[in-house]
């Protein structure tokens, strides 16, 4: 097994750490969790990038030389990705000495190759890319196509490094490394610049001077991008001189398998000009760069003037770091861009969280298992296992082997929707197999095999979680009565042997882990981070307070209301109907001789047996109506609007039957 060394960019310090930072840092610490839950010797690196004129002409703005200003702007990154529970080895600064010694002995590889001359420069040069454009690469009026801001000529003495020299070399590289970069999609963009051609490329400053200087010549210093990737080696110790250092001997690809994770507009830099730069050095250049997305935030460009600037800490605040953290990785596409909106994460959390993998560990352990079997993890029992059984553990292995080839290729939003597709499953095994019905009938042993299987479908998914929401999922295990996931290198812990799991262990469910939120706390949750309430929200709020003033159109009698026949009914049974995901079966009691049949379009907001015993309204006297070949005897009353529906209770103690006017 390869050692594994994952990395983020490097962030520019002048910025707070924001939703699009920590996105590319999560997604780095979810692959390393991974590597590490498989046991295999894992580095994860970030750190900042803290030299350019953009940083020199900041900290001047705040009246402070360089250095003063990026230690002053440097803690609050540690303390986001703390918070953020990214588990880095290393945190790799480029003001370091550790590091300024390895670029500047990088700078002499390449110069001893031969690829680094004196030249003169000019072009236009953005300070916000840190990167020189030409003519034809600007937008009309001078402006560059990144940051949309004038370029400002410049002309100085520069050192080159021979770039024009590795075209070929890096197209034979492309081509005998065909997962060199990823998505393939931005691989064939590489590969088409490359192949026009490159031009040799400016490495040095003198207009400057906060930057690593240039060997023997102290009169330049070097270009930030030169200096910036060297991070991925020095944080590693470096080649050496003579012996490379143990870090870089282990991590490093001659040895290990390195992927730098990059946002798409850095792509190029990690692409073309860091393995030549190293192919000049004699170093080998990285396994993979892996270019994901830019993330908008509610379908617009994130910046300060929109005001729409995200920083983690508030979001953290309202939904807990694992939800955010899931949120992210399931909803963006890893490699396309994506949008964060806080209605879609509240939807995600009701939907996937709460109703999804919460409602299952609250129907299983928080009700069966602590009401019936003394809060014990039951005995499996195979004598008693049948057909459906045995599909949810085919459906386990399925997903797990999915979503390990899914995380093995980077694809973390996929291996989430094969995970979930076992949280479905899991559910669905419950409601087939109607625990609380084997409770009535006495079926004790059948119970304990239900109960077993889903338990233990729940531990694998705790395993396969923990990369992606590690406090939740330890949290879920310590419901289990299981410890921490503890990765061990050496010790694969990907869930693949069934009935791992101990019986007669105390299972524990003090507190709900996604309790689900209402309509009301979802208002106060939006209004605390700012975010608009959606004006459908608004417009049906503002309606339920106008009622009394507003004329009100379609108006009927009282006589004509008195023809509806409102009455308290309980439920007595619940079930789904084959082939349907929004209807349920109910048997309601209303007072008269036998239960009457109803069918209610509640499937998806309600699991079939929270509903036994709940006192609901029915409409008694509508026409019976025949839905999927099964008779219909009245109508549930319920609330809803487009993301939520509640059914309508009775705030008190009524016999089935007493009439609602
Ligand atoms: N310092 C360089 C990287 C040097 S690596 C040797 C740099 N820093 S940065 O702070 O500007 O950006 C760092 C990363 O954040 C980039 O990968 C960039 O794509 C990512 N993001 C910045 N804003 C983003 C979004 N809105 N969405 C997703 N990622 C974004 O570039």
């Amino acid at each position: 097994m390869k050692p594994f060394y994952v990395t983020t960019p490097i962030y520019y310090v002048n910025d707070k750490p924001h939703i699009g930072t920590a996105y590319s840092t999560i997604a780095a610490d979810v692959i390393a969790r991974y590597q590490r839950l498989r046991g295999r010797p894992t580095r994860f690196l970030t750190g900042l990038d803290e030299h350019g004129l953009k940083l020199e002409r900041r900290a001047r703005e705040d009246n402070l030389d360089p250095k003063s200003f990026v230690d002053q702007m440097a803690p609050p990154f540690r303390e986001a990705w703390a918070e953020l529970n990214c588990s880095y080895d290393d945190f790799i600064r480029t003001t370091e000495s550790r590091h300024q010694e390895q670029v500047q002995k990088l700078w002499q590889r390449v110069a001893a190759a031969g690829d680094i001359y004196l030249g003169h420069y000019e072009d236009w040069y953005c300070v916000g890319c840190e990167a020189f454009y030409t003519d034809k690469e600007l937008l009309p009026d001078k402006i560059c196509p990144q940051h949309k801001r004038p370029v400002e000529r410049i002309r100085e003495a520069s050192y080159f490094f021979r770039l024009s020299k590795y075209t070929d070399k890096l197209l034979a590289f492309y081509q005998s490394h065909p997962n060199f970069v990823r998505p393939e999609g931005r691989y064939n963009e590489v590969k088409s610049f490359v192949s026009e051609g490159l031009r040799d490329l400016s490495i040095s400053r003198t207009s400057f001077r906060w930057g690593v200087p240039v060997p023997d010549d102290t009169e330049h210093v070097m270009y930030v991008w030169f200096d910036a990737l060297t991070n991925y080696i020095s944080a590693l110790g470096g080649p050496g001189d003579d012996e490379p250092a143990d870090l870089y001997k282990e991590y490093w690809p001659q040895n290990g398998e390195v992927v730098h994770i990059v946002g798409k507009d850095i792509l190029r830099f990690h692409a073309v000009y860091w393995p030549a730069f190293l192919m000049s050095a004699g170093i080998e250049p990285p396994t993979q760069i892996w270019a994901h997305g830019w993330l908008t935030v509610n379908g617009e460009k994130m910046s300060k003037t929109l005001g729409n600037f995200l920083t983690p800490r508030p979001l953290i605040d309202a939904f807990g770091v694992d939800v955010l953290r899931y949120y992210l990785m399931r909803e963006v596409a890893f490699g396309q861009d994506g949008d964060f909106s806080h209605k879609n994460l509240l939807a995600r959390y009701n939907g996937d969280l709460a109703n999804g993998l919460g409602n299952l560990l609250n129907r299983v352990i928080a009700t069966i298992v602590k009401k019936n079997l003394d809060g014990k993890v039951p005995p499996a029992q195979p004598d008693e296992a049948c057909d459906a059984d045995r599909a949810l553990v085919e459906s386990a292995q399925r997903c797990a082997s999915e979503a390990e080839k899914l995380m093995d290729s980077i694809a973390p939003h996929r291996a989430l929707d094969a995970i979930w597709e076992m949280v479905g499953a899991a559910n669905k095994y419950v409601d087939s197999t109607a625990p609380w019905n084997l409770i009535k009938e006495g079926k004790k042993k059948r119970l304990d095999q239900v109960v077993y299987t889903v338990l233990e479908a729940i531990r694998w998914i705790s395993i396969m979680t923990w990369p992606f929401m590690p406090a939740k999922s330890d949290e879920l295990r310590g419901q289990l009565g299981l410890t921490a996931v503890m990765p061990t290198a050496g010790v694969d812990l990907w869930p693949s042997v069934w009935g791992a799991l101990a019986s007669g262990k105390q299972t524990c469910c003090n507190q709900p882990l996604f309790p689900r939120f209402d309509k009301t706390q979802e208002r106060e949750i939006l209004t605390r981070l700012g975010v608009q309430v959606s004006e459908a929200i608004e417009a049906k709020s503002k309606g339920a307070v106008a009622n009394g003033t507003e004329p009100q159109k379609n108006q009927i009698s009282y006589d004509e209301f008195a023809k509806l026949e409102l009455k308290v009914a309980t439920i007595v049974s619940a079930e789904r109907i084959a082939k349907s995901d929004k209807l349920l079966l109910l048997k309601v009691d209303i007072g008269e001789s036998s239960p009457r049949q109803l069918l209610a379009g509640i499937a998806e907001y309600y699991a079939p047996e929270t509903l036994i015993g709940k006192k609901v309204v029915v409409v008694a006297n509508l026409k019976p109506r025949k839905l999927m070949g099964l008779e219909s005897n009245g109508m549930v009353l319920a609330a809803s609007n487009e993301q939520a529906l509640y059914i309508l209770t009775v705030d008190g103690e009524l016999p089935p039957g007493s009439r609602v006017s």
